[in-house]
């Protein structure tokens, strides 16, 4: 017998319903149990496990299988004997009863056991990847993945978007990271750039009077990895003609009510919303974590003339903040050296602490300030007894950084995320420019063609690093799912937001003058966003990296272990290419 693969049930998929009926089915040897005249296995295929039992002419047959071999089995199901049913799996009420056994292939003993509670290390798991993905919780990552892309892709049609493909050998695109360089054969010297995204075709796409575009879109950046970036990801990417803000959001929220009840995870029907500048103040974080408190306290009025040098130097030429770590006054000289430690990376000095004790309180400031002093600042915290307050001090960005992360360090240290609640928020009202200090000019914070508020237009001469933009991002669980803007369609806005940046002319024409001359023949107001589908998976998913929800990521130095890229290349390809290396 053999049934048509259309046919052919999933392990998982049969049940009590199918007792007595003769099926067909396929997959891996997961386990062997061999009880004496009986022979157990547990069969394998995407959806899950099937018992296998081998009576009675067929034990012979069942001995010889060993793990991870391919097989084909013809059976009957029938319930399990009284006690032996496994409520943990979906076909576990059930066994079938092997009455024909075709081994397809057999398998060498793999490098590392199949299971989801593997030990193998993730060099091992990267390198056989497709054993890796053999496990069932990984199946289920990719499968989510499948989900989420079709729900995703269901949803915008609905809303009438139209998905377009654009080139991936393009020209350098405007996110700011390096880019990866592609040489072209028939020109030599000149390359393609990898997209960083499809910014500039998206909005061209809008001049093409598409209206509503979007893409699940390949970008690619040459940028340190870390665990929730890739040299290559995926974004949900999206622009539409005539929209505001509030359009943008509303569309965003209608997709995550459909997306994330997928894993079980209701978000709000709207997202709260925080400024830019009530996000660095409260949570010293663009992309807060609001699941928790400990929260930013404002320190610096306090620090002048207050009898302790370093605060008040602190304090007079940047900021003084610190947060309250309930419960924290227990804590160890040495644990205490080692927050101190931990915000070093940061830029800052280290942690001076206030601890408010039973007896009274206790600083490694508390003989320039007196008992006194310290309780002022305790006070102005709201430090209670048992806790300790943690104070960082230096130029602004420092202070935010290190408590920023001190803040979510100490929080998974001890415990103090609750585990199934998720915050959505929006994060508004970012900056226009940054500033960077190495360069001595303006960078954009989020890309050159993202607008100011039209009240802050005014500023791109005389104040330009004041000026807000009608940028977004989208907040998770203190992971930043995405980020957009609406566009700035007045060619001469555009030009004043050039120069602001320090681009000139000549070079606005050669980076960015298909774009420019497009404008100039009819370009509707658009605005748009990019959702980092990767991290989105990873949150639903409930992982750490973004590594365990794409199918075959790089390592963290950007290589793939399992085909070896990057790799070196024939001398004649590099000939061909009019290239050569230095070593
Ligand atoms: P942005 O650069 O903010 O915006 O990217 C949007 C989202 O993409 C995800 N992301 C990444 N994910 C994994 N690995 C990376 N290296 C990586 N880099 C970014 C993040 C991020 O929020 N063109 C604009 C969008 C727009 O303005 O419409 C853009 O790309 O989740």
């Amino acid at each position: 017998m053999t049934t048509s693969a259309w046919e052919r049930p999933w392990c998982a998929s049969l049940d009590l319903a199918r007792v007595g009926e003769r099926v067909e089915v396929v997959g891996w040897v997961r386990r062997r149990r061999d009880l004496g005249g009986l022979v157990f296995v547990d069969l394998r295929d995407r959806s899950g496990l099937l018992q296998l039992v081998f009576e009675e002419a067929m034990v012979a047959e069942g001995e010889r299988l060993s793990a991870e071999d391919v097989v084909r089995v013809s059976g009957t199901v029938r319930e399990r004997a009284e006690g032996q049913a496994n409520p943990k799996l979906a076909s576990g009420a059930i066994e079938v009863k092997v009455e024909e056994l075709n081994v397809l292939t057999a398998a060498e003993t793999p490098p590392f056991v199949v299971e989801d509670r593997v030990n193998a290390s993730e060099e091992l798991r990267l390198t056989h990847r497709y054993l890796d993905l053999r496990r069932p919780e990984m199946t289920a990552n990719l499968v989510l993945r499948h989900q989420v892309v079709a729900a995703t892709r269901r949803y915008f049609d609905d809303m009438d978007f139209v998905e377009v493909e654009t080139p991936i050998l393009t020209r350098s695109t405007p996110e700011g990271a390096r880019d990866f360089l592609v040489p072209s054969r028939i020109h030599k010297s000149s390359f393609y750039a990898l997209p960083q995204s499809p910014q500039l075709f998206k909005q061209l796409l809008q001049v093409a009077g598409l209206g509503r575009y979007m893409q699940i879109s390949r970008c690619f950046r040459d940028e340190d990895l870390r665990a929730d970036r890739q040299p290559e990801f995926t974004q949900v990417d999206v622009e539409a003609s005539f929209v505001t803000e509030e359009d943008i959001y509303t569309l965003v929220e209608g997709l995550f009510a459909r997306i994330f009840p997928l894993v079980g995870i209701e978000p709000p029907a709207t997202f709260p919303r925080l400024s830019y500048d009530e996000a660095m103040e409260r949570f010293g974080s663009d992309r807060p974590d609001t699941r928790f408190g400990l929260e930013l306290e404002e320190l610096g009025p306090l620090c002048e003339g207050c009898g302790f040098r370093v605060l008040e130097e602190a304090a007079a030429d940047g900021r003084v903040k610190g947060l309250v770590f309930p419960g924290g006054a227990s804590l160890s000289r040495k644990q205490l050296d080692g927050l101190s430690e931990f915000v070093k990376p940061y830029g800052a000095a280290g942690v001076l602490w206030f601890k408010r004790i039973a007896d009274g309180v206790a600083s490694p400031a508390k003989k320039a300030l007196g008992d006194d002093g310290v309780l002022r600042f305790l006070d102005a915290a709201g430090a209670e007894e048992g806790d300790v307050l943690l104070v960082v001090g230096g130029p602004e960005s420092t202070v935010f950084a290190a408590l920023g992360a001190l803040r979510t360090h100490l929080a998974r240290e001890h415990g103090l995320i609750p585990e199934d609640r998720h915050d959505f928020l929006w994060v508004t009202d970012f900056p226009l420019l940054e500033w960077d200090s190495g360069e001595e000019r303006f960078h954009a914070m989020h890309h050159p063609f993202t607008a100011p508020t039209e009240d802050d237009t005014k500023l791109l001469e005389s104040d330009p690093g004041a000026a807000r933009a009608r940028a977004y991002d989208v907040v998770m669980d203190g992971v930043e799912l995405g980020g957009g803007s609406i566009r700035i369609h007045n060619p001469e806005v555009q030009r004043r937001m050039f120069a602001a940046l320090g681009i000139n002319k000549a070079e606005a024409e050669a980076r960015f003058g298909f774009l420019l001359e497009a404008f100039r023949y009819g370009v509707p107001p658009h605005g748009g966003i990019a959702l980092g589908l990767d991290r989105m998976l990873m949150l639903m998913a409930g992982r750490d990296s973004i590594r365990d929800v794409i199918a075959f990521p790089k390592t963290t130095s950007a290589t793939c272990l399992m085909t070896r890229a990057p790799s070196e290349v024939d001398a004649h390809q590099m000939e061909e290419l009019g290239l050569t290396t230095r070593s």
